[in-house]
């Protein structure tokens, strides 16, 4: 049996650089108060980097990806698909959404619309819309955001570091990401950027916020964001966690930012063209917004889609996935990210589909 990490493609694991799974990152972690406060630093700067993100907060973390829309939503936001609804019953929120079929997006013209009707203080926005398998545009809408006065914010954790984001440039306010994705890190800590717009609506708040676990004045404190001269325990970081991240960020700046991008895409066009070779069809017809990090398969007709993931798992040692929330037994998710996002990889999931077609069973019907 083979553990999570040397499985080949995941989506819920992470097969991690070899840097990281070896213990170099480790070298140094002795969990001290001196060496947290040397990381805190780096961190800071490194961080910014997949984000094009130079303005605003340094970023500060937080546990996963879920936590964190949590801690930046503060009273409306926006639904385009899966990861904007899982947060819709956060307490005292008041919530509206937009609405567009799983696979596709929002033009910025309905963006606007909808601003104007709710006007809300806060759009919610999934960048790499892992359900869907969407990279949502993201040009002009930091404009519009800024022309109704709401604050701009992404989920990135399905994107980052694989396909093109500019945090200062789209007029982004509140981005964040996961280490788990895209950036190859264990999963558990979790970047989060504000600019200068959301940390004075944060830091001037009236109301306290959901819980002391969501506290990102404390937080941004505790992590040396505020500008004050002091900083107060918070938690106890997963020390680990970061050095580990530290090295994927150094991973990632090393091949180079737009690098990374490249490849992701032009593994991702590889695998899309095999697919369709198998006779398979892509869930995202506009080419341009598929996301490269995953890519969405339509069940073909005639099979089960929970015997195909069951097979390839078994006779492969591959993972993918069915769909989730609105694309949930609709489609086949294959995730490609980070040191797993290779065309060797990309053949091994065709292999695997290709043997799964002809085995797995089809109904006449
Ligand atoms: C786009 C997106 N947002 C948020 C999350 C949730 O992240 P976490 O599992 O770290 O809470 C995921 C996880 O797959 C995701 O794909």
């Amino acid at each position: 049996m083979k553990t999570a990490f040397e499985y080949n493609v995941c989506l819920p694991f992470v097969k991690c650089s070899g840097r990281l799974t070896r213990g170099e990152a480790n070298d140094d972690t002795e969990g001290t108060l001196l060496s947290r406060v040397a990381l805190f630093a780096q961190q800071h700067s490194t961080t910014r980097m997949p984000a094009q993100a130079l303005r605003g907060s340094p970023p500060l973390y937080v546990r996963t990806g879920t936590i964190r829309r949590a801690s930046s939503c503060p009273s409306s936001w926006r639904k385009t698909n899966y990861w904007p609804h899982a947060q819709r019953n956060v307490r005292g929120a008041k919530v509206n959404t937009i609405i567009t079929p799983a696979g596709g997006y929002f033009t910025n013209e309905e963006i606007e619309q909808a601003l104007e009707k709710h006007k809300p203080v806060l759009f919610f926005l999934t960048h790499g819309e892992s359900s869907s398998g969407v990279a949502h545009p993201i040009d002009g809408i930091g404009d519009l955001c800024l022309k109704h006065n709401c604050l701009f914010l992404v989920d990135s954790v399905a994107s980052l570091g694989g396909s093109p984001l500019y945090m200062d440039k789209q007029g982004i306010d509140i981005l964040y990401t996961g280490s788990q994705k895209a950036l190859n890190s264990p999963p558990g800590t979790a970047p989060i950027s504000f600019s200068e717009r959301a940390c004075n609506k944060m830091f001037n708040r009236k109301t306290k916020p959901v819980s002391y676990l969501l506290d990102m004045s404390w937080l941004a404190n505790y992590w040396g964001c505020d500008g004050k001269p002091t900083r107060a325990y918070h938690h106890t970081g997963p020390v680990s966690g970061f050095f580990s991240l530290r090295e994927s960020l150094a991973i990632l700046a090393e091949m180079g930012l737009e690098n990374s991008w490249r490849r992701h895409k032009e593994v991702a066009e590889h695998l899309h063209k095999g697919l369709e070779d198998l006779g398979l069809k892509l869930f995202v017809q506009d080419k341009n917004v598929r996301l490269p990090t995953v890519t969405t398969i339509v069940v073909p007709s005639g099979y089960d889609w929970k015997e195909i993931v069951a097979y390839v798992m078994k006779h492969h040692q591959i993972e993918i996935s069915g769909g989730l929330g609105p694309s949930a037994g609709m489609v086949l998710r294959v995730g490609l990210m980070g040191c797993n996002s290779t065309k060797a990889n990309a053949d091994m999931v065709l292999a695997a589909l290709g043997d799964a077609l002809k085995c797995c069973h089809k109904s006449k019907v």
